[in-house]
C-alpha cells in the first residue's frame, strides 16, 4: 500500500508532506554538459552542483528538514556544556538503543574514528557483512584489515532474497573460532550500503550477537540506515508485521555493544552523528579522547542547532508512513527499470538504486570502466549525477600492478530524503530506459590520472577515441 486512501491512482508515490520551501533545479543543455565533465575528466565529483539537475550522489546529508526540525533548530540551547538540547537528545537515543553512553559526534566516520582508535592497536582482522569505504578506511588507519563476508545471495546482484545483506554466518564462525585470529570485534551494516542498499534480517544479527557472546567479541552495528532497515524487517520477516518500526529497531539495537550512527541519513540531517555505547567504562575512556578530537561530550562535534534537528529527526524517520513512501520510492524506480530489461540490482534496495554497469555495457571491457561510461551518459544525456562504487570505487592495483576487479561493477543512483517527486524519479527512470536502448551508442574510458586510494573521488579518465 502506498496511498493513504483508496482514490490515489495505482502505481503512484504519494508523498507523505507537503512542500513549505522550494529550491529550483538548474537546467541545462545536453550541449553545455557534455563541455561540463569533459572540462573535469568524466569523474562527476569534480561537477559544481549548480551543473547537475538531478543530484543522485549520496543520500547522506542531502535530506529535506522539515518546518519542525527547522523550528527546534531555533530553539536550541547552545551552552557550552550541560545543554538542554542535548539532554533531549540524550533521552531519544537512549530510549531508542537502550545504550546509557551517548556521544554526539560531527558524522558517522567521527563515531568510526573515536570508537575504533580506542579499540584497536593494530594487526587486528575486522570481519563484516560489508564495511563502508569510510569505516574500512578508519579501521585500516588503525592499522587493522577488514574483511567482508556477505551471505552467498548477495553475489548474484538479480536474485530476488529478501536479505541480501546477511553476513554468512558460516564463515563468521569459522573465522572467530580460529585459535590464532586477532579479531576484537566484528562490525555489522544496517542496510548494507556497499552491497546495495539491502537489509539485515533480525535473525542475522541475533545469531551474529550469540556468535559475539560465545567468543567474547564486541559487537558493533553501523546503523546509519537502521529506520529503512527496520521497515524492512516489518515487511519481509515472519513475526516482526505487528511490531513497529521503534520497536523492531530497539530490538536490533539490544543486541549490540556499540552504535556508530550517522545522522546525514535516518535522522533526517544534514550533518551530525552518534556513537553510543553500553559499558561505562569505555564510555568514559571515549569522552575523554572526544575532548582531544570532536569537543566537549555535550555538544561533541556539534553546534546545539544541528543536535536538535538530529533529535527530531530521529522521531520522524520512524513515522510508518514516511517509510512506507520512502521505500517504496526505491522499488517503484527498480521495478521500472527491470521492466524495460534495465540490468539493476534486485530486489530493490532502502536507500538507493544500484545500476550493473558491465550488464548496462556489455560491449565495453571492465578494463574500460563501464560504470565511468554509465555515469557520464547520465550526465550528459539527462543532468543526472549517480556515483560509481565498482571498478573504479573498489578495484586496485596489486603488488605487481595488475588490477584486480571487485565482482560487480555498480553505479548507485542514491536518493536523497524527501527531496525529489514522483515525477522527477519517472525522468531518471525514461533516461536510464532510453540509453539503454541505444547502449551501443557509448564507449568506455580509460585513467588519465590514477588515485591510489578512494580512487572514485579525484581520479580523472579519457574517452576512448577522443
Ligand atoms: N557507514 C555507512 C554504511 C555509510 O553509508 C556512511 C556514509 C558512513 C558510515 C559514514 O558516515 O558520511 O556521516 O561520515 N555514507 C555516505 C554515502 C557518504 O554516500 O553512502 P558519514
Amino acid at each position: 500500500m502506498t496511498a493513504p486512501h483508496k482514490n490515489v491512482p495505482p502505481g503512484l508515490l504519494f508523498e507523505p508532506f507537503k512542500i513549505k520551501t522550494v529550491e529550483a533545479l538548474p537546467f541545462s543543455s545536453q550541449r553545455e554538459r557534455e563541455q561540463w565533465i569533459q572540462d573535469v575528466h568524466y569523474n562527476v565529483f569534480a561537477l559544481n552542483s549548480a551543473q547537475v539537475m538531478i543530484d543522485l550522489l549520496t543520500d547522506s546529508g542531502t535530506s529535506a528538514m522539515s518546518d519542525l526540525q527547522w523550528a527546534d533548530m531555533m530553539k536550541a540551547d547552545e551552552a557550552y556544556a550541560g545543554s538542554r538540547t542535548f539532554l533531549e537528545l540524550q533521552a531519544t537515543a537512549r530510549e531508542l538503543t537502550g545504550m546509557p553512553e551517548i556521544l554526539p559526534v560531527h558524522q558517522g566516520r567521527a563515531a568510526e574514528h573515536l570508537l575504533f582508535s580506542s579499540l584497536l592497536s593494530g594487526g587486528e582482522t575486522i570481519p563484516s557483512n560489508g564495511l563502508f569505504d569510510t569505516t574500512l578506511a578508519n579501521i585500516q588507519d588503525c592499522g587493522a584489515t577488514g574483511i567482508n563476508l556477505p551471505c552467498a545471495e548477495a553475489l548474484d546482484p538479480f536474485a530476488e532474497n529478501p536479505f541480501k545483506g546477511n553476513i554468512d554466518l558460516e564463515q563468521l564462525e569459522k573465522l572467530l573460532a580460529q585459535k590464532d585470529s586477532k579479531i576484537p570485534l566484528v562490525v555489522m551494516t544496517i542496510t548494507n550500503n556497499t552491497g546495495g542498499g539491502q537489509p539485515v534480517s533480525y535473525q542475522n544479527l541475533e545469531a551474529v550477537s550469540k556468535l559475539c557472546k560465545k567468543h567474547k567479541k564486541f559487537f558493533v552495528l553501523d546503523a546509519c540506515r537502521f529506520a529503512e532497515n527496520s521497515y524492512f524487517i516489518k515487511s519481509r520477516e515472519a513475526g516482526f508485521a505487528n511490531l513497529s518500526p521503534r520497536e523492531i529497531a530497539s530490538k536490533c539495537f539490544a543486541l549490540c555493544d556499540a552504535v556508530t550512527f550517522s545522522g546525514k541519513k535516518d535522522a533526517l540531517v544534514n550533518i551530525g552523528g552518534l556513537l553510543c555505547v553500553r559499558d561505562a567504562a569505555l564510555g568514559d575512556r571515549l569522552k575523554n579522547r572526544m575532548l582531544v578530537v570532536e569537543g566537549f561530550p555535550t555538544y561533541g562535534g556539534l553546534a546545539a542547532y544541528s543536535m536538535a534537528a538530529m533529535n527530531q529527526g530521529l522521531h520522524e524517520v520512524l513515522d510508518e508512513k514516511y517509510l512506507e513512501y520512502r521505500l517504496r520510492t526505491i522499488s517503484w524506480i527498480v521495478e521500472r527499470l527491470a521492466a524495460a530489461g534495465v540490468p539493476v540490482l534486485r530486489p530493490a534496495g532502502g536507500h538507493a538504486v544500484y545500476l550493473e554497469a558491465s550488464n548496462f555495457f556489455p560491449h565495453i571491457d571492465r578494463e574500460n570502466l563501464p560504470g565511468i561510461a554509465l555515469t557520464t551518459a547520465l550526465y550528459t544525456e539527462g543532468g543526472i549525477r549517480g556515483c560509481e562504487l565498482g571498478t573504479v570505487a573498489f578495484g586496485y592495483r596489486d603488488s605487481h600492478g595488475k588490477h584486480v576487479l571487485p565482482h560487480l561493477d555498480l553505479v548507485r543512483l542514491a536518493i536523497p530524503r524527501r527531496v525529489y517527486t514522483e515525477a522527477h524519479m519517472g525522468y531518471v527512470v525514461n533516461c536510464l530506459v532510453d540509453m539503454h536502448r541505444r547502449r551501443d551508442d557509448f564507449v568506455g574510458f580509460e585513467f588519465l590520472e590514477e588515485f591510489p586510494v578512494l580512487r572514485h573521488f579525484r581520479s580523472k579518465f579519457r574517452k576512448l577515441g577522443s
